[in-house]
């Protein structure tokens, strides 16, 4: 059974293998791999003061994962934007759609986000049709975006806006985890 469960410190060590894993390396990294799970939880620490950071756990072990970042300033604050990677082995079982759909809930009902907005390489088929079906429109291309063997690759940003969600204020913790008062509303096993 898959269960899409908020990460924890103890996740790092299987997320580093999804992330230095050679299709989120091609399909969505603009750095090399991780060194270690330690630069890699430096990584998620500074990604946004705010933000709503899931796993998908299949019996146990962690396969994808996927970051719900709000944006900081009391202007665009109704706004976020989302990254998501599954484990090769994986791909094609619907992982990402569950991890997507759980944000999307999150955002749209749990924290009333009117804007959520990704940046994806324009060469990225997959996941350019997985945002499409939930919704997102290409805004425009960012070209020569990414360098990449021996070439430069354009990039695509994708938003989806949420129909009259009015703006809500946000309550960051501390540690920079989102606190609402639907909590953990949205995690569900599927
Ligand atoms: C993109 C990615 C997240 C999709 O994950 P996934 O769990 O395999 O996706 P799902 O099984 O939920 O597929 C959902 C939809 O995405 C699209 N899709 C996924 N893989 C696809 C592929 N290889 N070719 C074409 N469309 C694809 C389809 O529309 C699919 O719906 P369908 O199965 O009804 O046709 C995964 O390929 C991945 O981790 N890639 C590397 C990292 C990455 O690119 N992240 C996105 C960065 S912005």
């Amino acid at each position: 059974m898959i269960l899409i469960r908020q990460r924890r410190p103890s996740d790092d060590g299987a997320l580093l293998e999804v992330f230095n894993g050679s299709s989120f390396q091609r399909g969505a990294m603009t750095r090399g791999p991780f060194a270690s799970k330690e630069e890699l939880a430096l990584w998620f620490q500074t990604l946004a003061t705010c933000k709503l950071e899931l796993v998908a756990e299949d019996s146990g072990e962690v396969i994808g994962f996927g970051v719900l970042a709000l944006l900081d300033g009391e202007r665009i604050e109704h706004g976020a934007w989302v990254i998501l990677g599954v484990r090769e082995t994986h791909h094609r079982r619907g992982l990402a759609t569950e991890l997507l759909e759980t944000l999307l809930a999150a955002a749209k009902d749990v924290y009333r986000l009117r804007r959520v907005y990704l940046n994806v390489f324009a060469d990225n088929e997959p996941a350019i049709k997985l945002y499409e079906k939930h919704g997102f429109q290409i805004e425009g291309t960012h070209r020569d975006f990414l360098w990449r063997d021996s070439g430069f690759v354009d990039a695509c940003t994708m938003a989806k806006i949420f129909g009259a969600n009015a703006p809500d204020k946000i309550d960051c913790s501390s540690s920079g985890q989102l606190k609402h008062a639907g909590g953990d509303a949205g995690l569900r096993e599927v």
